[in-house]
Order: C-alpha cells, then structure tokens, then sequence
C-alpha cells in the first residue's frame, strides 16, 4: 500500500532456467527477486528439471512450475505469462536456449513465452567457452541483440570441470541488479560496443602520516554504478577507484587513493578513451608534508599547523590534453559537480559556471550537504551541455542515473568510429 492507500501492482517476473550446471544458482536468484516484492513465476526447460527438481522453484517462487504448452490447457499459459512479465530473465541460457530464442522457435513454454512477452528480456547465459566463442552462437548473440534482447557478457573464471574461461554465469546479484533497472524502466541497449570508457570514483584519500588521511564524503556509489552499467551496454570499461566498493563484472579496476596517483592513472589511460566520466570527488588539497612515523600528541611531532598546496585539476588537464592532441579529439569529457547553492548562486547557476570554466563537454550537477547524495542510494540532478543544453534527472536509483548519463554520452559518440572494434 502508498501512503495515499493505493495498492501497489507486484511486478510481474518469468524466470526462465535453461538446462546447465548453473541452474542451482537461479534459485538465488529467485529468491533476490521475491525479496525485492515482485511476484515471481518459473520456467524451466525440461532439461533444468534434470539439475534442480520443481519443488525447488515451487517452494522459491510460490507459484506452480510446468515447462510444455500442454499443461494447464485453459489458462493459455504459454501466452498469458509472457503478455503479462514486466520483465523475463533467463539464467542461465545455454547455447541451445540463445539458438532457439534467436531463431524464433516456440517448442517449450519458455521459448513461447519469449516470443509473446513485449517487457525488457534479459539473459545470461552460461556454457563452456568453446560454446560461447563458436561462430554459431556469436551469430545468435548479434541477432537477439539486434532484436532488442540483453544478452549479458559471460563472466570468466572456473567453468563445471577443472577448466575455466569465459563462460560463466554472472553472478546472481549482478544479474538481479540489472533486472532491477530494467524493472525501474531503465534501458540496456548494446550501444557501447567497441568504445572504451574511463571512469572514476569515489573521495580522493591525501595522506597525512602513515594512518591519517584528509577525505571527503563520497562513497564512489554513482562512479561504480556508471562503471557497472556502462559494461552491461558493452563497453570496455577501465574504473579508477579510491571506493571501498567491490568492481563490478566485467570491469577492470585500478585502485588509487592520492588526487596525484589518480592524475596519473587517467591521463595514461585517456590517450584511448572514447569517453572519460570523472565521477571521483577530488581533493582539491594535499597537506605539503606528509609525516614519516605516525604523529603522536605529547611527543613534540605534532605539527603546530597542517600546511596545504593545491592538487592537479585532473579534468582541467584532460581538456588541455586533449587540446595539445595527447588525447583524441573525439574523446567525450564528462565532469561532475557536487553543488551547494548559496547567496550568490543556484545549484545550478554554479553548474553552468563550472561547466564553462572546466571545458568539459557534459557535467553532471547535483545537489550534495544536508543528507543527499552521498552514500545514498538514489540521486538526481542536470546534465548540462556544452552548447546550453539542460537536462533534468529525476531522483532515480544510481543506475538508472547511470544509464541517464550514458544516454547522453552514447548520443555524443553517434557516428563516431568506435576505438576498439570487436
Ligand atoms: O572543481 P570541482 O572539484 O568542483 O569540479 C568537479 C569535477 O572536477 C569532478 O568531475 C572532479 O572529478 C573533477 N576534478 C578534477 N581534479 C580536481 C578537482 C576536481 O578532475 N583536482
């Protein structure tokens, strides 16, 4: 129920299993998406039945499980569950699942419910890499993206037997993250492929003494939420992070903590960027003396003041780059401004300051102080352009932030060639 007494509608999940060894982790999955509220119904395929019984999903979901179009005659279940779903997420999808989905075939009650449902559909397979790397399945992959489908990247790492490579089912919080977006109507087009993306995140850390540190706020939440959704539409993404946050699949992360350590990284990392994010909050200050021991009050080390000196402005230097060439031209610089409005200026007046100031060619603003943003789970704000444009973010999730910034970016990067061409 809403406050104003309302009764809010359960949203509507298929989970499709297909028949691999990975079909006992569906069942966490499951379970993540009836904790989160949504009123789930399981499809297995005949072959899933063989690695987790009925019962199983029965008792996970509440609600009865069959896999052919002959049971249960009179509810037409086989095109009622798909007309229905909010959303269908398939895990894991084997190579015979993206072949008969990609093809159209409708012999089961998942494959027909992948041809009725009009909601978002996500899979995520899972097979050996021999499997995922045949040109069979590479052709079924293209063809479902093209058809709008979300084929999720295969982890890597240790497979059924002793091997391991690509091929693994993506873990079941990553899968039910991506499910929540697409949920919160967020979109996963594939439209990043062949771009490499460099993202930064969280508050910088200026060492002090060998325990000490001067930081800031920043929980580098949004910077890995960019990172994570930005891999998820194909991307190859590089996130430079000083965050105490896992990184996300398939990302690669380089950790820093000084404004000098992550100067250098990015300025390396730029001169093949399509698209650097500067999500971290930089210190702007780094104490001129970093002590040697730990300073001790009464030991007469402690210092009478801390001295300052002011830090590299990283994306004052990127847009510098990329003036003197260092940096391809093409590059989309988008820069973030955590803003306070006070007696001089709007939020979003010292917004558009910054954005002219900086030279980036997109800055994010939000409204940061008194319990909002940081460290929080949802956000909001402007993506202001470099040519005046303005764009409102309503208060959303940090991924669905995300894919709001990346949209963005994305319709920057149209008709460019892409840097690293699959
Ligand atoms: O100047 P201010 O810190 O408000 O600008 C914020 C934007 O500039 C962020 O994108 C931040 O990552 C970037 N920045 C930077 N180097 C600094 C300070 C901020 O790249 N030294």
């Amino acid at each position: 129920m809403t406050e104003s007494g309302d009764t809010v509608r359960r949203r509507r999940v298929v989970v499709g299993v297909g028949g691999g060894i990975a079909a006992y982790k569906a069942c966490a999955l499951i379970r993540i998406l009836t904790e989160s509220g949504c009123h789930v119904d399981v499809i297995p395929t005949e072959a899933a039945l063989r690695f987790v019984g009925a019962a199983t999903f029965e008792a996970l979901s509440g609600n009865p499980v069959s896999t052919g179009v002959f049971s249960d005659v009179p509810s037409v279940r086989h095109v009622a569950l798909g007309q229905r779903a909010d959303l269908v997420v398939v895990a894991p999808a084997t190579a015979d699942l993206l072949s008969r989905a990609a093809t159209g075939r409708a012999d089961d009650l998942l494959t027909s419910t992948l041809l009725t449902a009009r909601c978002p559909v996500l899979l995520a397979p899972a097979m050996h890499t021999e499997m995922w790397e045949h040109p069979a399945t590479r052709r079924n992959v293209d063809t479902l993206r093209a058809d709008g489908v979300h084929v999720m990247p295969p982890a890597s790492g240790r497979l059924t037997g002793a091997d391991s490579g690509a091929g693994r089912l993506p873990e079941p919080a990553d899968i039910g993250r991506l499910a929540a977006l697409l949920l919160d109507g967020g979109a996963l087009p594939w439209d990043l492929a062949g771009r490499h993306v460099v993202v930064t995140a969280g508050g910088t850390r200026e060492e002090l003494d060998p325990v000490r540190f001067l930081g800031n706020r920043s929980s580098g939440k949004q910077g890995h939420a960019i990172a994570a959704v930005a891999a998820a539409r194909g991307a190859r993404v590089t996130l430079v992070t000083s965050a105490d946050l896992p990184v996300p699949p398939a990302v690669e992360g380089v950790r820093v903590e000084s404004a000098r350590e992550l100067h250098a990284e990015v300025l390396r990392l730029a001169a093949d960027a399509d698209v650097v994010v500067k999500a971290a909050a930089v210190a702007d200050f780094r104490p001129v003396e970093v002590a040697e021991a730990k300073l001790k009050k009464g030991s007469g080390s402690e210092p009478a003041e801390i001295r300052l000196v002011q830090n590299p402005d990283i994306l004052a230097d990127l847009v510098a780059a990329r003036s003197g060439g260092e940096v391809p031209a093409g590059t989309v610089l988008v820069g973030f401004a955590a803003e306070t409005g006070d007696a001089t200026a709007s939020v979003l007046e010292h917004g558009r300051r910054k954005l002219a100031r900086k030279g980036c060619d997109l800055l994010v603003v939000n409204e940061v102080g008194r319990g909002t943003t940081f460290g929080e789970d949802v956000n909001g704000g402007w993506i202001l352009d470099a040519a005046g444009g303005e764009t409102e973010l309503d208060r959303g999730s940090k991924d669905l932030m995300a894919g709001r910034i990346l949209d963005a970016v994305a319709a920057r990067l149209d008709g460019r060639p892409a840097s690293d061409p699959a």
